[in-house]
This record gives C-alpha cells, sequence and structure tokens, in this order.
C-alpha cells in the first residue's frame, strides 16, 4: 500500500513539490478512500442551504472563497435558490503561501470582489476550515469594507487544527484529520474533479500536531 506521510502544517493543499519531496508518485493511483459519497454531501448541502434562508439574509452576497469551494459553492447557491434564496454570487481568490513552498501563514489577494459589500449581508463559503487564518482574513477584509454582517459556511472543520480566532457559522462536517480530496479540493492540482469527498489512505496529518 502507497504509504504518505504530510509532516508539514499545511495551510492550503500540498504544492506539487512538496508532494514530490514527500514521495508521492503522481504516475500511480493513489487509494482514496470516500469519506462522505455524493448523496450524503446533496443532503447536508440542502440542510445548510435551509438554515440559511432561516436567517432571513438582506441583499445576500455569496463569495466563494477559491479554489476548493467552486463545487461547494455551486451546490450551495443552486440549493440556496431551492430554499427561496435569491444570494449575488463573488470570488475571492486568496493564498496563504508565501514565496516557497512552505505555507507561510500570510494571506494574499489573488484576486479580489468586484462587488460593494456595504450594507450587505455577506457569506464566505470555503471548503476547509483548519487553521481558520484563511477566512480570517476574508472575513476582517469584508467586515472593514462595512457589509452589514459577514457569516461563514465551511464545507469541512478540522478543529483541531485551528490557529486562528474563527468558528463557522454553518459547517458541513466536522472532518477527522485526514488529507482530504473531491468535491472541488485538490492534492497537487489532482483530484478536484471526484463528485465524492474521500481521503489519501495513509494520510493522517496528527504527524504535523
Ligand atoms: P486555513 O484554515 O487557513 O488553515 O486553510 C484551510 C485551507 O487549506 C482550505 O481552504 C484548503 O484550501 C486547504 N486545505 C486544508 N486541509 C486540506 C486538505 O485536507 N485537503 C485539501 N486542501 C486542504
Ligand atoms: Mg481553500
Amino acid at each position: 500500500m502507497l504509504r504518505l506521510t504530510f509532516s508539514f502544517v499545511s495551510q492550503t493543499a500540498p504544492s506539487a513539490r512538496q508532494i514530490f519531496e514527500l514521495g508521492f508518485d503522481m504516475t500511480t493511483t493513489p487509494e482514496i478512500a470516500v469519506l462522505y459519497d455524493e448523496d450524503v454531501i446533496a443532503q447536508r448541502v440542502d440542510e445548510i442551504a435551509r438554515a440559511l434562508a432561516e436567517a432571513k439574509p438582506e441583499r445576500l452576497l455569496a463569495v466563494a472563497i477559491l479554489k476548493g469551494s467552486f463545487v461547494f459553492a455551486a451546490d450551495l447557491i443552486r440549493a440556496m435558490h431551492r430554499a427561496g434564496l435569491m444570494p449575488e454570487m463573488e470570488f475571492l481568490h486568496l493564498s496563504s503561501y508565501g514565496a516557497g513552498t512552505q505555507s507561510s501563514g500570510t494571506v494574499r489577494i489573488l484576486r479580489d470582489i468586484g462587488s460593494d459589500v456595504a450594507g450587505r449581508d455577506v457569506l464566505l463559503i470555503d471548503d476547509i476550515l483548519e487553521s481558520g487564518r484563511t477566512l480570517l482574513f476574508a472575513r476582517n477584509l469584508i467586515a472593514s469594507r462595512g457589509a452589514r454582517s459577514v457569516s461563514v459556511a465551511a464545507l469541512l472543520d478540522k478543529p483541531g487544527r485551528r490557529g486562528a480566532d474563527l468558528e463557522a457559522d454553518y459547517v458541513g462536517f466536522t472532518c477527522p484529520d485526514k488529507f482530504v480530496v473531491g468535491y472541488g479540493m485538490d492534492a497537487a492540482y489532482a483530484f478536484r474533479q471526484l463528485p465524492y469527498i474521500g481521503y489519501l489512505v495513509g494520510t493522517d496529518d496528527t504527524a504535523s500536531k
């Protein structure tokens, strides 16, 4: 069995170089175990959308934090439509890498949103809440621009890895401490296309604690 050890503290998906350095061979297909299948995800996304609708947001702006959240965000806004909401959609591309491959903890804006958020209820949508630094940066950024409220929907929560003072208002699943892929999430740019959420067998992030 292919065994991978992700011994670095990951802020974002590891780069191809990191994976390479760790001995990950992209020419063979790693074993991926399913954590949450398509039906389970769809049901949870609908529940989150109904909870969002109960909060009766005003002039709702949904902001997907790219890249990892794009599949979740696409499903969530359609579930929001079914729940009776009319969100507008924006995209905020953030990077928590510095110049090197090691995560720096410094968040940079790679692409900003175009909409004015003043007076609006804004929902940040992200794939994984881990240290919380990325989402804390995003929340402070949007709040500083005069949003009426800023709430957070995270598909997965890894609470054991928190480094910043941030909790999500809506969580899909509390995730075991594994390196997960699929449903928009990647390892070395691969596996975003998988319709389910799985983990790379042999990865156990506990080594980095
Ligand atoms: P943090 O909360 O600032 O530490 O950043 C979390 C981000 O790191 C997520 O939005 C993902 O982009 C990335 N990330 C964390 N854990 C994983 C994982 O297990 N698989 C893929 N990406 C991950
Ligand atoms: Mg992300």
